[in-house]
């Protein structure tokens, strides 16, 4: 194995479950840079509404927690992350709004989500789909959660948004699939996607792709 894979093995392994400092410094504090347009970008697609009751899955350092709860001011922001070190960053980004009882952030894992059936208006997932151990199970987990379409009312089921770095959607996406296999992960198309989302029993699902970001940035998007 040449130093290169070696870096490699050590990345794929701190992006699925950041842990010491290594993992504090890349997904605590500078993901939370570097992962903010990407976030921006999943968000322009989930209309996030004041009394939203929104998920963060994959949460990481809490960047995202804290802009969904700038929009969600009469709502509720949770986030799940399976790295303890980066739910107590989380908590620390967003102290202010845990007190206010606003936030919470939890330990736990997609597999088994900390919450009750239809909890959620809007679950987002940012740069951690790669990792999820048998996504079409989990997606049904993120289902669970989520609200069920109320037609008398005229309001659709809730809205899952699944956004990713990097993606099958660029040009060359054969040596980008190569290099994160030697991380340690897939890489998926909007179309694979889509059909994960509607294997997990999502009554609409669709993708977003904009090639020519990043890595080809991916979106996709399901509906209760
Ligand atoms: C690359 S980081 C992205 C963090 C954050 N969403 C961001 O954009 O900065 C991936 C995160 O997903 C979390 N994660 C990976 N697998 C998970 C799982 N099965 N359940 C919950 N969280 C998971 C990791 O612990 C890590 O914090």
């Amino acid at each position: 194995m040449g130093l290169t894979d070696g870096l490699m093995r050590i990345l794929g392994k701190q992006s699925r479950k950041p842990s010491g400092w290594l993992g504090k410094m890349i997904f605590g504090h500078l993901a939370t840079w570097g992962h903010r347009p990407l976030t921006n970008w999943a968000m322009s697609f989930m209309d996030v509404q004041p009394a939203d009751h929104v998920l963060d899955i994959g949460c990481g350092g809490g960047m995202a927690i804290k802009l969904i709860a700038k929009i969600a001011v009469e709502g509720f922001v949770a986030g799940v992350d399976c790295s303890e070190e980066m739910v107590q960053q989380a908590l620390k980004r967003n102290a202010a709004a845990v007190r206010a009882g606003r936030v919470e952030i939890r330990h736990g894992n997609v597999a088994v989500l900390p919450y009750d059936d239809e909890s959620f208006d809007k679950v987002v997932a940012v740069e951690t789909f790669y990792f999820w151990p048998d996504p079409v199970a989990n997606l049904q987990e993120v289902r669970r959660v989520m609200r069920s379409p109320e037609p008398t009312e005229g309001k659709p089921g809730g809205l899952v948004a699944l956004a990713m770095e990097g993606s099958k959607e660029t040009p060359n996406w054969q040596k980008l699939a190569a290099q994160a296999a030697r991380m340690g992960f897939p890489l998926y198309s909007g179309a694979e996607v889509e059909k994960m989302l509607t294997a997990a029993g999502f009554s609409r699902a669709w993708f977003e792709a904009a090639p020519d970001k990043g890595w080809g940035w991916l979106c996709a998007l399901g509906v209760k």
